[in-house]
């Protein structure tokens, strides 16, 4: 495990990803039933940004750096949780911002297998009843922790795609959680080097029969260098109400100020499989 999440904490993917899971928690309190959520790849929870790894490549500052200002419009909720978290000199994980949008009842799971980052994020949730932190690999997790008592949730899978087949795996654990756990929301990561993996992953998840899913995609400049991380894409399984006009303006306004560097920026809200 040489992933290292520290690095890359607070930059673009990491915005586009927590923008629209900040929406997705919106969504879930339209509700007042209890709702869990499992981050099954989770990190250290908090990073701070003035430590060297986060010096030492400087990606949150072309990330939430560039949105710090922001007050109004589809990105505030997430900019305002940002802030409250202590950025500019620290930036949320995920499991902070899902810790912030928890109500009294809610819970929140979180798998992390690194053991540094693992006794880091313990230590962060140390006596909190409504956290709890496991020690285990986030992939079997989607077998032994849904579904949930509470039958409604989300499910984040976030891995850090380092290994070969990660891409295999996500659909299969898509199709998993979605056999196991039909009324759960799952988003689920992944990066844009190149074109040719993220059609197969879409073919894949064509292929497995799930219904009602939706790809969330930015990109930076062409994907056409697979060496870069050009773009990211968020897979959402039982997309919430109003999830893809929403979710599009989120997006439209990262690329406004994420992108503008590079040619042959885009994003694009694709529909994989209807309900
Ligand atoms: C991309 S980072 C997670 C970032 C986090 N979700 C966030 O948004 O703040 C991926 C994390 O997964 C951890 N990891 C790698 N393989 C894992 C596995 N099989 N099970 C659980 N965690 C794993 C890594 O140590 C790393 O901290």
């Amino acid at each position: 495990m040489n992933y290292r999440h520290a690095f890359h904490a607070g930059n673009f993917a990491d915005c586009v990803k927590h923008a629209l899971l900040v929406w997705l928690l919106r969504a879930l309190h339209r509700k007042p039933a209890p709702f869990a959520v499992l981050d099954t790849h989770a990190g250290i929870g908090r990073y701070d940004l003035s430590a060297p790894e986060a010096g030492r490549t400087g990606e949150w500052r072309a990330g939430i750096g560039r949105l710090l200002d922001i007050d109004a419009g589809p990105l505030a909720d997430t900019v305002a949780l940002a802030r409250a978290a202590g950025a500019p000199a620290a930036y949320p994980g995920s499991p902070a911002l899902v810790r912030a949008l928890l109500r009294p009842g809610d819970r929140l799971l979180c798998c992390e297998l690194h053991p540094e980052d693992h006794a880091a994020l313990r230590a962060l949730f140390r006596g909190d009843a409504q956290v709890a932190v496991h020690h285990r690999d986030g992939w079997e997790a989607l077998r032994a922790l849904t579904p949930f008592p509470e039958r409604r949730g989300l499910v984040l899978v976030d891995p850090p795609f380092e290994q070969d087949g990660e891409f295999a795996r996500l659909a299969a654990g898509i199709a998993l959680v979605a056999h196991r756990f039909r009324a759960a929301v799952q988003a689920c990561w992944y990066p844009i080097k190149h074109r040719a993996p993220v059609r197969d992953f879409h073919a894949a998840l064509r292929g497995s029969g799930v219904r009602d899913l939706v790809a969330a995609e930015l990109w930076l400049r062409e994907p056409t260098d697979p060496q870069r991380l050009n773009g990211c894409g968020v897979l959402i399984a039982n997309p919430p109400y109003r999830f893809e006009a929403e979710a599009g303006t989120i997006l439209a306004a990262l690329l406004d100020r994420l992108g503008g560097r590079e040619p042959g920026e885009g994003w694009t809200m694709t529909r994989i499989a209807e309900e």
